[in-house]
C-alpha cells in the first residue's frame, strides 16, 4: 500500500546571534537515507531537512528549516497529509532566551548564556496522531534500552530505533549505524552493525507490516 511518509533529518541550529548557534554533530545521513527507501518502496516523502550538506534524493520532497521552532511548524503543516511520522533529526532541546539581530561583540558578550527549552516536536503533534504511525529515535551512550523504552511510552511512540553512538561505526556522522527496534507491543529487534541505507530499509519495511496489521484488524 502506498503511503505518504513524513520524515525529519539532520541537527537544528538555535542562533544566538546571524553567526553563532547551539547545534550537535548529526549530518541528516539517516534520514535521508530513510527517506530514499522509503521511495524506493514506492511511497511519498517528504524530507523536513535541518542544515546538512546532503543532496535531495530523487523523488522526494524536501523542506529545509533551520530551528527547532521551524522545524516543528514544518511538521505540523505536512504532518497533515502523512500516514507515517519519522523523527530521525536529532532536535536541540535548548535555544538561547536573547537572540540578537547583529553580531555580538567579544567585550558585550555575556559569560553566561541564559537557555529556554524548545518546543517537544514530537509531544506537539501526538494529540493529531490518529491512526497515523509515529517512529522515533533514541540516541544514547550507554545501553540506549532502558532510555528508548522510556521514550517509546512517554512519546506515545508506535516504533523507537535506540541508537548506540557510543562508536565511531555508528549514530552521528556515520555512513554504519548500530540499532534495536522496539515496537510498542513488546516485540524487540536488535540489529547488526550495517549500513544506514540498510538500517533505513528496515525501518521502512516495519512499518510497511505494521500498516498492514492496522488494516488486517480493521
Ligand atoms: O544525522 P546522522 O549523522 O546520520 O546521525 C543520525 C542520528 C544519530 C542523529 C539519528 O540516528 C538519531 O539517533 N536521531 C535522534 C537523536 C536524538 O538524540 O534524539 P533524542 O533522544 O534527543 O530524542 C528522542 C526523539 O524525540 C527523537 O525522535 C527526536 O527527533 C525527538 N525530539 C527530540 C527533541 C525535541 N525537542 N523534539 C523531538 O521530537
Amino acid at each position: 500500500m502506498r503511503m505518504h511518509f513524513l520524515v525529519t533529518a539532520g541537527p537544528t541550529r538555535e542562533h544566538l546571534d546571524p553567526i553563532r548557534f547551539i547545534s550537535n554533530c548529526s549530518t541528516g545521513k539517516m534520514g535521508f537515507a530513510l527517506a530514499e527507501a522509503a521511495v524506493a518502496r514506492g511511497h511519498d516523502v517528504t524530507l523536513v531537512a535541518g542544515p546538512v550538506a546532503l543532496p535531495t534524493p530523487a523523488g522526494v520532497t524536501r523542506v529545509d528549516v533551520v530551528s527547532a521552532c521551524e522545524m516543528l511548524a514544518a511538521v505540523q503543516r505536512h504532518l497533515v497529509v502523512a500516514d507515517v511520522l519519522i523523527m530521525s533529526a536529532a532536535v536541540a532541546d535548548w535555544r538561547p532566551l536573547v537572540v540578537s539581530g547583529s553580531k555580538l561583540k567579544k567585550r558585550t558578550m555575556p559569560p553566561v548564556l541564559e537557555l529556554i527549552p524548545n518546543p517537544d516536536i514530537l509531544g506537539a503533534v501526538a494529540p493529531l496522531k490518529g491512526a497515523r504511525i509515529f517512529v522515533g529515535f533514541a540516541a544514547e551512550t550507554g545501553d540506549p534500552l532502558p532510555e528508548a523504552r522510556r521514550k517509546l511510552v512517554d512519546k506515545g511512540l508506535d516504533l523507537i530505533v535506540a541508537n548506540d553512538v557510543s562508536q565511531p561505526d555508528a549514530g552521528f556522522a556515520a555512513d554504519t549505524n548500530r540499532v534495536t527496534l522496539l515496537g510498542s507491543d513488546g516485540a524487540t529487534e536488535t540489529l547488526p552493525l550495517m549500513r544506514k541505507a540498510e538500517v533505513a530499509a528496515r525501518i521502512v519495511a516495519w512499518v510497511e507490516a505494521r500498516c498492514a496489521l492496522y488494516l488486517q484488524d480493521r
